[in-house]
């Protein structure tokens, strides 16, 4: 089974996600860390417990991090997510989860140094944490397994401004530490391919565990309704669920080798990630990046992995 640390700012899709990494038979998840993002870090972590507890998950890490962008003001995505993140869900839950002691990116550092070679990070929130782990000890770079983001889209088109992804723009630094690091497996699941991994009602039909069925319908609601009036389909894009798919199968996507940056000091453009298709810059690739995806395969089995529970 492949090792992961997952990192989150729950968020509707990182939920999704979380259940998938819970659940998948391919996957052991030794820990989850939680950042600040689509909402206030205390949310994501409060949300992330309360989604642990829906399926009665055994007693897993959950790691707080940092509750701020490293140089930024956070920017949050109540629009998308509702003001509680899960589109207002699990509201009148209480989770009685226990964190774990210490921040995310010492968890990070000491578990990725402790088993070399072994543990792949996952992160579906800004890369805050993820930054701050290579910062606090460079060396997790050459001992990381691989490195999966769910950010970015290098065919232009953002979500947040005409040209950013969210993740990408709520932290450009961080993202530029981690582009930057030299990772030797480094994975890109951006926009351009989880546009196309949509959730319709006939994927909702086929989540048979009740309150799974319920969690993902009422979660995703609004979150629908956003999609069907800028695009005319009942549906939504499974994101962060995409790329927990990727770790448990990577035949789902077909990846190219390619050169990518992202902008920090724009006015116009922060958060973009760029693409170097003709090698100006003179650098060696430094991202697997995702360019198709199997979707209808990835939606499938991510409704097969959600009804395991
Ligand atoms: C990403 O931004 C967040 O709103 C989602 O959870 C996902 O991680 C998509 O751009
Ligand atoms: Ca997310």
């Amino acid at each position: 089974r492949e090792k992961l640390i997952l990192d989150v700012d729950t968020g509707i899709d990182d939920a999704i996600g979380i259940l998938m990494a819970v659940q998948s038979e391919k996957l052991e998840l030794i820990g989850i860390t939680t950042a600040c993002g689509n909402v206030s870090l205390e949310a994501a972590t409060r949300n992330t417990c309360k989604v642990l507890d829906l399926i009665d998950a055994p007693v897993i890490p959950v790691v707080q991090g940092s509750d701020k962008p490293l140089k930024r003001q956070p920017h949050y995505e109540h629009k998308v997510h509702g003001t509680d993140g899960i589109g207002g869900a699990l509201q009148d839950v209480v989770s009685n989860r226990k964190l774990a002691d210490g921040d995310a990116a010492a968890f990070m550092v000491e578990q990725v140094m402790k088993s070399p070679g072994d543990i792949t990070i996952v992160c579906t929130g800004p890369l805050t944490n993820l930054a701050l782990a290579i910062q606090r000890e460079p060396a997790i770079v050459n001992n990381v397994k691989e490195v999966i983001y769910m950010g970015g889209a290098i065919n232009g088109v953002g979500n947040v401004t005409p040209v950013a992804e969210f993740n990408m723009f709520a932290d450009p630094e961080a993202a530029a530490i981690v582009l930057e690091a030299g990772i030797p497996k480094l994975t890109q699941v951006g926009l351009d391919v989880t546009k196309k991994a949509l959730l319709t009602e006939k994927y909702i039909g086929a989540i048979q565990h009740p309150v799974l069925h319920d969690f993902v319908k009422t979660s995703t609601a609004t979150y629908r309704e956003a999609f069907y009036e800028q695009n005319g389909i009942w549906a939504c894009a499974m994101h962060d669920p995409l790329a927990v798919g990727v770790l448990i199968d990577p035949t789902l996507v077909e990846k190219a080798s390619c050169s990518v940056a992202v902008e920090t000091n724009s006015t116009y453009c922060d958060g973009q990630t760029v693409w170097d298709r003709q090698g100006k810059w003179g650098k060696q690739e430094n991202v697997q990046v995702c360019m198709e995806v199997a979707a209808d395969r990835f939606l499938e089995l991510m409704v097969d992995v959600l009804n395991r529970a």
